[in-house]
């Protein structure tokens, strides 16, 4: 993952350099760097995060340099470890993994490195071509990125070459910022935002040299290529906490809003869908045989509850991959009559990147569900999509997208639905049940305290069930990620009439199961059989129901029932408070949890 920041200007580079990776701390946070050049090269670096770097030991002259901020993939976490890497005349921070840098390693006979990075074999490598070819920077990038598998986003800087950095990517995002007699390169526009609205997005494969007065592209022969300059708004990038204590309870609060911003103009009163992103024209709509989902995490779990949701709107089979699992699995598709979905965030994550290709590969139709704008993702599918417009999500755990995500592909669903010549009622419903949702959702914050009180009682347990049925089995296992991610507790989520088949042999006075009741009210039948097997073998079960407190059941949450297509939210947002409040009360770092990353661009 890692962030990384460059700099030439004619400002301080230490202080723009440091800004920027703050605003990158998301991407990962185990140690950071940052290296300035003046006659050489001066580097500082740390474990943890930014705040642990001493600037002081820089000069403020220097007005040209590189930062990283790291998610180690290779090597621990460790001063020596941190970006960026010098070797011999080369300096540069990467974001990504080298995959032959042992077999670089080798046929360099590298015996003097420093760290365990595979970045910093990269470096050798191109200290190596340099040295030995006597040729130009540029040239020995271009030579070195011939000979590495993997992916990459680098920035390089050379005493040698003091007036430019050299950028490349593969598989990992850069951006370049335009400025005037200043220019930037960072891995996301959030750490450029406040310098420049103007960015280039670096494609795969391309090499660019920046200076301070000029930006020039180049593919993997040298061949020059025509920038495209891009413009970004404000809001699109900043984020701030105002007046909560962590950004994980901001962005869970901010879902009303998130939800209105992403259906305003789109979903109207009267009933109706109008999604102007994804571009499938009537044929493509009429011919379309199956869907497919693909994403990770959060994501993903977006994505299998809108499965239950659009097989019955559409009376279509619908998939859903994990995207790593995708990438490499044979999975038996209709190429043409197949639409596969891409969910992602960050719309950088390498995982969905790589299926996207995949799916080309394979002639099916590929569409976005994307938070971040100009995102990869966003970038490469081919027929549009819909942008979530939930603003930056910095907690590491996912919650305003989720919700998001789900009503996006709901709205879809219903658009299509009328492309098809479908039931028109169903249209009508999801745009009804979405319009109500954001104020449905302010209700249910009302519950909060009541979340904190129970969460004090029940804080106790080790071990977590999750169970739902039907389409609350998604959200039982999303809300076991999201516990898990926060407060490092083993959850886990199962459909509720799987426990019988395993995992209730679990059960015992470490475990507390939370047990999701439908209002359907069969499966809430079925549900309270469940409670009861709970029951007779001891277990503490925590229940949320439309419905009063059932027989037996310890604790207790009793929700809105908001119709159909979206109910699955409103239990969501109790998973998710109850998320918050267990790590609040372990005083983990709940926006930060730790072994993570906000944007997860290595595979
Ligand atoms: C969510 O809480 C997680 N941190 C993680 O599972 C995330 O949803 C996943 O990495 C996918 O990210 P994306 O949506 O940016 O692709
Ligand atoms: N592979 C590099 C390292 O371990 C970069 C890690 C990353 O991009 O996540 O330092």
């Amino acid at each position: 993952m890692c962030g990384i920041m460059g700099y030439l200007g004619e400002r301080p580079a230490k202080d723009i350099i440091y800004t920027g990776l703050k605003r990158l701390e998301y991407r990962g946070y185990d140690s950071a760097g940052v290296a300035v050049l003046t006659k050489d090269v001066q580097t500082i670096k740390a474990v943890g995060d930014t705040s642990k770097l001493d600037l002081t030991k820089l000069p403020k002259s220097a007005t040209i340099g590189i930062g990283h901020t790291r998610w180690a993939t290779h090597g621990r976490p460790s001063a020596q470890n941190a970006h960026p890497h010098t070797y011999g005349d080369i300096t540069l921070v990467h974001n990504g993994i080298i995959e032959n840098y042992q077999d670089i390693k080798d046929s360099l006979k590298l015996s003097d490195l420093k760290s365990q990075t595979d970045s910093e074999v990269l470096a050798a490598l191109i200290n190596n071509n340099y040295q030995k070819g006597k040729i130009s920077l540029i040239e020995a990038l271009k030579r070195s990125l011939v000979e590495v598998s993997g992916t990459f986003g680098l920035v390089v800087m050379s005493p040698l070459e003091s007036n430019q950095l050299l950028v490349a990517r593969r598989g990992s995002p850069i951006v370049i910022g335009v400025g005037d007699i200043q220019n930037f390169v960072a891995s996301d526009p959030s750490a450029i935002i406040s310098h420049t609205d103007k960015v280039i997005y670096l494609e795969d494969d391309q090499i660019a040299r920046v200076t301070r007065t000029s930006i020039e592209i180049f593919d993997l022969k040298l061949k020059h290529k025509n920038p495209n300059i891009n413009r970004l708004s404000k809001s699109e990038a900043e984020a701030t906490l105002g007046h909560y204590k962590t950004y994980l309870e901001k962005e869970i609060k901010e879902q009303p809003e998130s939800l209105k911003n992403l259906m305003r103009g789109r979903v109207s009163q009267k009933g109706t869908v109008k999604l102007g992103g994804p571009n499938l024209d009537a044929d493509d709509a009429n011919n379309l045989e199956q869907i497919l989902i693909i994403g990770c995490g959060t994501s993903y779990y977006a994505g299998l509850y809108a499965k239950y949701k659009l097989e019955e709107m559409l009376n279509m089979p619908v998939i859903v991959e994990h995207a790593s699992e995708f990438r490499y699995r044979h999975g038996a598709y209709k190429s043409n009559s197949t639409l596969a979905i891409f969910i992602s965030q960050s719309g950088e994550t390498a995982d969905v990147l790589a299926s996207i290709q995949e799916a080309k590969r394979r002639h099916l139709k590929t569409m976005g569900i994307v938070n971040t704008i100009g995102s990869s993702v966003a970038r490469a599918v081919e027929h549009g999509g819909i942008y979530l417009h939930a603003g930056q999500e910095v907690s590491v755990a996912s919650t305003k997208a989720y919700s998001s995500m789900v009503s996006a592909i709901l709205m879809f669903g219903a658009q299509l639905v009328y492309q098809r010549g479908g039931n028109s009622n169903i249209t009508k419903e999801v745009a009804k049940e979405l319009l109500m949702l954001p104020s449905e959702i302010k209700a249910t914050f009302e519950l909060h305290e009541n979340i904190k009180k129970l969460t004090k009682q029940i804080n106790h347990f080790e071990k977590w069930f999750y169970l739902g049925r039907n389409s609350l089995y998604p959200v039982a296992l999303e809300g076991a990620l999201k516990l898990t991610e926060v407060s490092y507790i083993h959850a886990q989520a199962f459909p509720t009439g799987e426990m019988k088949h395993g995992p209730i042999s679990l059960v015992d006075n470490k475990h507390i199961s939370i047990l999701l009741l439908p209002e359907d009210e069969t499966l809430y039948e079925k549900g309270i059989s469940a409670l009861e097997e709970l029951i007779a073998r001891g277990g503490t079960i925590f229940t949320i129901s439309t419905r009063p407190k059932p027989k037996g059941s310890n604790y207790h949450l009793q929700v809105t029932y908001v119709g159909e297509y979206t109910e699955g939210l409103i239990y969501n947002i109790c998973l998710q408070l109850l998320a918050l409040e267990v790590a609040t009360i372990r005083g983990v770092n709940i926006d930060r949890p730790r072994n993570l990353a906000k944007s997860v661009t290595v595979e």
